[in-house]
């Protein structure tokens, strides 16, 4: 197969514990495009400052999420896994990409107006957030951007911004291509809205067994009685089944058909998403328990990711400083 891309870069903000929406969603991918291109996975702290106010939660998480990363399968031998911090240059390149951003390009970016709706403070930083996506791109000199749908407003202005430079400077940037989740659709939270960590209805697939189970009994389902026909497409326990397991699964078609045949209650069905989860994540699992014991290790997962990381990124910043005049 033909290679179109080479160099894939995504991040995710340390917000919260990750939640199986963020693995069927985007980690995922990330694991299956791993063997095949050169990748780099940030954890994207200076971007969670826009929501954060405790430094501890921040420390903890943004280091949970490179734990739970390495858990689900990432290699670090294929991927360079870094926090964003340990790349300064990031933000250098984020501030001469805002002399360039017309001011009008961050007005018409909506995140920060849902944001702002959803009671985040309207700060400066919240605002440019835009551009310091823009600098984690470019100055890895990323050829595509895997992302969820919310994102594509935020590689559009990346585009724009590497094109903006590009004509006032001549030619420093290419221009990165995205590519959306294929099939993951949204997956729902055990209230049934999208499964998100601003929601509180999420299901950490690295729960302990007990807790992980009263989570998914707690998942809200219609009042069809045990005899009747279920419609599956429109519950959320066979939504989360089917975003697991994968839609044409054996499994989950198997239990399409239970739904519709009637009979099956579903406290049964929500059984069986229990021994899916606690399958499907079984080795992330037992992989999670050794690299919580062994800090050192991810230590060094994560100086390795900075310095490969650091050096494209001291490339691309030598480059636009020169091109810029310093
Ligand atoms: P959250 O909404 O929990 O804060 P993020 O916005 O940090 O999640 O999302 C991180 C990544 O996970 C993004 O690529 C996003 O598209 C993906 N993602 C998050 N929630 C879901 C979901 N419910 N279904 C599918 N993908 C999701
Ligand atoms: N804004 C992204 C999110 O909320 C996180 C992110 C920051 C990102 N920088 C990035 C994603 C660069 C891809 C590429 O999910």
């Amino acid at each position: 197969m033909k290679r179109i891309f080479s160099r894939i870069l995504s991040g995710i903000q340390p917000s919260g514990q990750l939640h199986l929406g963020n693995y069927a969603g985007a980690i995922r991918q990330f694991i299956e495009l791993q063997h095949e291109y050169e990748m780099y996975i940030f954890v994207a702290s200076y971007h969670a400052l826009t929501s954060s106010r405790d430094p501890e939660a921040l420390r903890q998480s943004s280091r949970q999420v490179v734990i739970d990363y390495l858990a689900f399968g990432l290699d670090p031998k294929k991927v360079n896994i870094y926090l964003q911090q340990d790349v300064p240059g990031v933000t250098e390149l984020a501030w001469l990409l805002s002399c360039v951003c017309p001011k009008h390009l961050m007005d018409k970016a909506t995140s920060y107006k849902d944001k702002v709706a959803k009671g985040l403070n309207a700060t400066v930083g919240l605002y440019t957030y835009p551009i310091l996506q823009a600098a984690d791109i470019l100055s890895v000199n990323a050829d595509m951007v895997p992302i969820g749908e919310d994102q594509v407003q935020h590689m559009e202005i990346t585009r724009d911004l590497a094109q903006k430079f590009n004509h006032i400077y001549g030619e420093v940037f290419k221009l990165p291509s995205y590519r959306l989740q294929e099939g993951a659709g949204v997956v729902p939270g055990i209230d049934g809205r999208k499964m998100s960590k601003s929601y509180g209805n999420t299901i950490d697939p690295f729960l302990p067994e007990k807790k992980l189970r009263k989570t998914i009994m707690k998942i809200v389902t219609d009042s069809t009685s045990v005899e009747d026909s279920k419609d599956p497409a429109a519950c959320t326990v066979y939504q989360i089944f089917s975003a697991i397991a994968g839609s044409q699964d054996p499994r989950t078609t198997a239990l399409a058909e239970r739904y519709r045949a009637g009979g099956m209650g579903y406290g049964q069905a929500k059984q069986d998403l229990f021994e899916l989860i606690l399958e499907h994540f079984a080795d992330a699992r037992e992989r999670r328990e050794g690299l919580m014991a062994d800090p050192g290790y991810v230590d060094q997962v994560l100086r390795d990711g900075a310095a490969a990381a650091g050096k494209q990124v001291a490339q691309m910043v030598q480059r636009a400083r020169e091109a810029v005049g310093l």
